[in-house]
């Protein structure tokens, strides 16, 4: 009889740590294929760029933040590497992605939008009324783990390098898109990196919130 009651409890002890697996996965999402071909030639592009705070709350679809996150750092090789440069190929950036359901981060390997938590962090994202109400934050995390053969300094250096590639990227990506987006350091990181859980060796560089454009 003992071994009945063992068996079951097993049973359902398995059966519940499944459905909590099941749950997790579920919150990640994966994203729609970047749309990698066409689009505004890159001398138009760059004549459109700029920074617009004007940004209106309207969603950002999972297909425009596909192409978004393809953009701004994406691998573009079968090697893996990305878009974007970085030093000594540390990939020593993240891109995490705030929204009102939660917060991501994207891992360029899969595509795909893995959750970090369900709260709403875009309130911590910038001193800037119109930050904290965008559709989307994308925040610009170094890890120093990844770099650290390098002295200090080189760290610190690299860390705002690399984060400028790929915020130059998403510039680019919004002009040509008609998206607004604006690059942000007024940001208090050290309270941003407490709320989003970040590790010691994980630093907050920059944010940036992209939305379409407010129409008045
Ligand atoms: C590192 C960096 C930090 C910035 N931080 C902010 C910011 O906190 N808030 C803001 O509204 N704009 C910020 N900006 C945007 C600049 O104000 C903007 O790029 C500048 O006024 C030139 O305008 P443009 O981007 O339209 O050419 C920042 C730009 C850079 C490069």
């Amino acid at each position: 009889m003992k071994n009945i009651q063992l068996l079951i409890a097993i049973t359902l002890l398995i059966c519940i740590g499944m459905s909590f697996q099941v749950l997790a996965e579920e919150k990640n999402i994966e994203l729609p294929e970047a749309q990698k071909e066409g689009g505004m030639p890159l001398m138009e592009a760059l004549a459109l760029r700029r920074s617009q705070r004007n940004l209106s709350e309207e969603a950002v679809s999972d297909q425009i933040l596909s192409s978004l996150l393809w953009a701004a750092t994406g691998e573009n090789r079968p090697n893996g590497y990305r878009t974007v440069p970085s030093a000594r190929n540390w990939r020593g950036i993240d891109v995490y992605v705030a929204r009102p359901d939660g917060l991501f981060l994207y891992q360029p390997d899969k595509h795909r939008l893995l959750q970090i938590k369900t709260d709403d962090v875009r309130p911590h994202t910038g001193g800037q009324e119109f930050v904290q109400k965008a559709p989307v934050v994308l925040i610009y995390v170094a890890d120093h783990a990844r770099m650290a053969d390098a002295p200090p300094e080189a760290v610190k250096f690299y860390s705002a390098t690399d984060t400028g590639f790929i915020s130059q990227n998403v510039y680019l990506f919004c002009a040509a898109n008609d998206l607004a987006t604006v690059v942000v350091g007024w940001v208090d990181k050290e309270n941003l990196k407490k709320e989003m859980g970040l590790s010691e060796t994980q630093h907050v560089i920059l944010t940036q919130p992209v939305g379409h454009p407010a129409r008045d």
